[in-house]
């Protein structure tokens, strides 16, 4: 189904932002695309500063969990997909705070399903991620079947909200469809999350903490790879179907550490080997997750969807990116 008419939650965050950009640059049949978002710590409007005068766009600042919005918005705007970013998605603060990330990622999308079933018609896209699925060994893939283990507050609640979207799919009829990404990088990260923060440290020449021994493995997509295979489910997804959505790319910790540190050295003319010597191993998190991977033979076979942007190119894009943020001027 070509969706026409979209509510986006969370645009003005990392992905959503991405997908919003997407939207409004290569998908022209697309006649609306509204943006809700709380304007959390996380949001930043400057990365809609290429689309903002879309006539197609509009920003709506407010609150998942506020049904009585989300339905007015629904239906004032003929909605006929609504895909779901909005998160509380930070790990660290996750263990800190777990009740926010109850309240905002589950009680969230309880509100948003409710005004779905009250409006009927919208098509529901959950935006979930791979830490559902709790930690992998060293072999091993997760695939759409694999059983929910979460680890952290944060997956739990990522979970939670899964479970209300399946429960909402058999008990009311709704038929969404659900993605499961691994790890994203690209521009417009918040600067707390590890690759926008190594980049900070390369610059501040501040150490780099590592959780552990930096062998925690992760598997990495650019954020570009990820909102075209969203929107690919969009159109061609089977109704009521889950798809996980990886990027092939998978690195230690302290291998990226690594691969970041020699992009910085080479955009800036820093020394490399001063710039690894920043990198310090700490105190390993609580219920740190060893490896994720994603098994993409879904998205492939079905969907035909593979990356297009290899991680070399993606770090290259990446640094220049936030070297430009951090106003740091080339040597
Ligand atoms: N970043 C990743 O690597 C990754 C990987 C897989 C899946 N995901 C999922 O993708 C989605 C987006 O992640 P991200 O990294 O862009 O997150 P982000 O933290 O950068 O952005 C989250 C956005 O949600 C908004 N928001 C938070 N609470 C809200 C509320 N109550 N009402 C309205 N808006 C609210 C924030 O203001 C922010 O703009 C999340 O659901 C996350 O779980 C992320």
């Amino acid at each position: 189904m070509q969706p026409k008419r979209l509510l986006v939650t969370g645009g003005a965050g990392f992905i959503g932002s991405a997908f919003i950009r997407y939207a409004l640059k290569n998908a022209l049949k697309a006649e609306q695309v509204v943006n809700l978002d709380l304007l959390t710590y996380a949001a930043d409007l400057k990365h809609l500063k290429e689309i903002e005068n879309d006539r197609r766009y509009l920003f709506v600042q407010g609150d998942i969990r506020d049904g009585r919005l989300v339905e007015e918005l629904l239906r004032k705007h003929a909605i006929d997909t609504l895909v779901h970013f909005a998160a509380e998605t930070h790990v660290d603060r996750s263990i800190e705070a777990p009740p926010l990330f109850y309240d905002t990622n589950i009680g969230g999308t309880i509100a948003l399903l409710e005004a779905v079933r009250r409006v009927q018609g919208v098509r529901f896209h959950q935006i979930s991620t791979d830490e559902v699925f709790g930690s992998l060994g060293w072999e091993g893939v997760f695939t759409e079947r694999s059983p929910y283990a979460p680890n952290s507050p944060y997956a739990a609640s990522k979970a939670g909200a899964d479970h209300f979207v399946f429960a909402y799919a058999r008990t009311y009829g709704l038929t969404p469809t659900l993605s499961y990404c691994s790890n994203n990088y690209g521009p417009c990260q918040n600067r707390e999350k590890l690759i926008p923060k190594m980049i900070r440290c390369c610059l501040e020449e501040a150490c780099i903490p590592l959780y552990g021994k930096g062998e925690n493995v992760r598997d990495w997509l650019f954020v570009e790879d990820h909102v075209h295979a969203v929107w690919l489910i969009l159109e061609k997804g089977v109704l009521g179907e889950s798809y996980a959505i990886g990027g092939g790319e998978e690195l230690s910790n302290l291998s990226l550490a690594h691969l970041v540190i020699r992009e910085v050295a080479r955009q800036t003319g820093k020394s490399e080997a001063a710039l690894k010597r920043l990198v310090t191993f700490v105190e390993d998190r609580p219920g740190h997750d060893l490896r994720y991977a994603v098994d993409p033979a879904k998205m492939k076979n079905k969907l035909g969807f593979t990356p297009r942007v290899f991680f070399d190119e993606g770090l290259q894009r990446t640094v220049f990116w936030y070297l430009n943020q951090f106003c740091y001027a080339q040597r």
